[in-house]
C-alpha cells in the first residue's frame, strides 16, 4: 500500500513516515521545506534503511500536486503539511488562511479527482479554545480559537466534516494532537524550531545548550498545582504510531471520526522543568514573567477514545520525552545544519 504524507520531511510527518516504512507502508513525501530540511530524508533511510518517495511540490501549486496523483496511486493520504506558528499567524493571518486553506482544498480536489477517499488530518486541542472541563473528551464543543493557526485548524474540520456528509465514500480521521515533544530515540530526527522557539521544550533544550540563557515562565499565578501552566505533553514517537492504528481504522471504513492524542496526563511547566533537569542532569535556569497572551491554565486529554477504538496508547513518560528531545539537540546543535 502507498500513502501519501503531505509535509513528511516537518517535526511531526518525519517520525510518522518512519513509523509508515517500518511498519511495511510504502511512502511518498510532498513537502515544499518551507519549514523542515531535505537532510531529513537522508535520516529517515539510515533509521529505516528504506526510501520514501520526495517531490518538492507546494501544495498551493495545484498542477504539480495533480501530477503526483496521476503518476501514483495513494491509498491514503495523511496531511500535515501547513503553517503552524500562532504568534505569526497573528501578524500574518492571509498567509495562514492561504497556505494551510487553499492548500487543503487542493489536497482534497485533487485527492476526489482521483478517486482517493482515506484522509488523516492533523488537527490540534486548540480547536477546543478554553476547555470547559479536563479531561477534554472529543465530545466537549469546540471553542474560541484566538488566533488564525487555530482558526484553520477549526474551519479544515469543519470543512472535511462537510465532504464526509456530502460523500459517505470519504473516511476521515481528524486526530487532535495535544503537545508533541521528544524526537526519535535514535536522535537522528527530531524538532528544529525557526529562530527563537515559542514552544515551551525547544526552548528548554535552547537553554541546556547554552544558546539562550534562560528560560521565562509565563505566568505563576494560575489555578494549576504549583501555578504555572499544565499541558498534556506526548511522545512525537508515540503520535507517531498512532497515525498507523489511525489508518487501520480508515481501511476498515472508519466514515469519520475524531480522536484526542495526549497521554492523559497533565504536568505543569514547573514539573516539566524538574523532569528534564532530573533526566539529564543539567540544571535550566529560569525567571517567572507574565502570562503569555492567549494562553489557558491547564489543557489535558481524555485518551480514551483513541485506546478503545485503535487500540492505542502512548508509551513514552515524561522522562523520555526529555532525554530524547535532548539527545537530538545534543546531537544536531544546529539543527539538520542548513
Ligand atoms: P512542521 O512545520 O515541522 O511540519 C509541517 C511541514 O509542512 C513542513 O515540513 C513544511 O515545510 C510543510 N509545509 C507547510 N506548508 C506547505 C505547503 N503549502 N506545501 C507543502 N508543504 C508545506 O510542523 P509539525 O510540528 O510537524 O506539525 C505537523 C502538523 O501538525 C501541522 O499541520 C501542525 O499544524 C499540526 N500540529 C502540530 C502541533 C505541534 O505542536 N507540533 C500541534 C498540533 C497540531
Ligand atoms: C502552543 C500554541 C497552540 C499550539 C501548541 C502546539 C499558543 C498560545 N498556543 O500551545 O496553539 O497548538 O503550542 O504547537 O502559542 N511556556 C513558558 N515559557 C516558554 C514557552 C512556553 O512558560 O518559553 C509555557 C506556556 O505558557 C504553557 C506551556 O509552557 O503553559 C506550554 O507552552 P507551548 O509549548 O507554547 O504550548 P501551548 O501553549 O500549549
Amino acid at each position: 500500500m502507498r500513502i501519501l504524507v503531505t509535509g513528511g520531511t516537518g517535526f511531526i510527518g518525519s517520525h510518522t513516515v518512519v513509523e509508515l516504512l517500518e511498519n511495511g507502508y510504502d511512502v511518498s513525501i510532498v513537502d515544499n521545506l518551507c519549514n523542515s530540511s531535505a537532510v531529513v530524508l537522508d535520516r529517515i533511510k539510515q533509521i529505516t534503511a528504506k526510501t520514501a518517495n520526495f517531490h518538492k511540490i507546494d501544495l498551493l501549486d495545484k498542477v504539480a500536486l495533480d501530477g503526483i496523483f496521476e503518476s501514483e496511486r495513494f491509498d491514503c493520504v495523511i496531511h500535515f503539511a501547513g503553517l503552524k506558528a500562532v504568534g505569526e499567524s497573528v501578524k500574518e493571518p492571509w498567509k495562514y488562511y492561504n497556505n494551510n486553506l487553499v492548500g487543503t482544498l487542493n489536497l482534497i480536489d485533487s485527492m476526489s479527482r482521483h478517486g482517493v477517499k482515506n484522509l488523516i488530518f492533523s488537527s490540534s486541542a486548540t480547536v477546543y479554545g478554553s476547555p470547559k472541563v479536563v479531561p477534554i473528551t472529543e465530545e466537549h464543543p469546540k471553542g474560541n480559537c484566538t488566533n488564525p493557526y487555530g482558526q484553520t485548524k477549526s474551519m479544515i474540520e469543519q470543512i472535511l466534516t462537510d465532504i464526509h456528509k456530502a460523500d459517505g465514500e470519504w473516511n476521515i480521521v481528524l486526530l487532535r494532537y495535544f503537545n508533541p515533544i521528544g524526537a526519535h530515540p535514535s536522535g537522528l530526527i527530531g524538532e528544529e524550531p525557526n529562530g527563537t522557539p515559542n514552544n515551551l521544550m525547544p526552548f528548554i533544550t535552547q537553554v541546556a545548550i547554552g544558546k539562550l540563557p534562560e528560560l521565562g515562565i509565563f505566568g505563576s499565578d494560575y489555578d494549576t498545582k504549583d501555578g504555572t501552566g499544565v499541558r498534556d505533553y506526548i511522545h512525537v514517537v508515540d503520535l507517531a504510531k498512532a497515525h498507523v492504528k489511525a489508518m487501520k481504522k480508515i481501511f476498515d471504513n472508519a466514515g469519520l471520526e475524531i480522536y484526542n492524542l495526549g497521554t492523559g496526563k497533565g504536568y505543569s511547566v514547573l514539573e516539566v522543568v524538574h523532569s528534564f533537569e532530573e533526566a539529564t542532569g543539567i540544571k535550566i535556569p529560569y525567571s517567572f514573567k507574565p502570562r503569555r497572551e492567549g494562553d489557558i491554565a491547564a489543557c489535558y486529554a481524555s485518551a480514551d477514545k483513541a485506546k478503545k477504538d485503535l487500540g492505542w496508547v502512548a508509551e513514552y513518560g515524561i522522562k523520555e520525552m526529555c532525554l530524547h528531545s535532548w539527545n537530538f539537540q545534543k546531537l544536531n546543535p544546529n539543527g539538520y545544519g542548513e
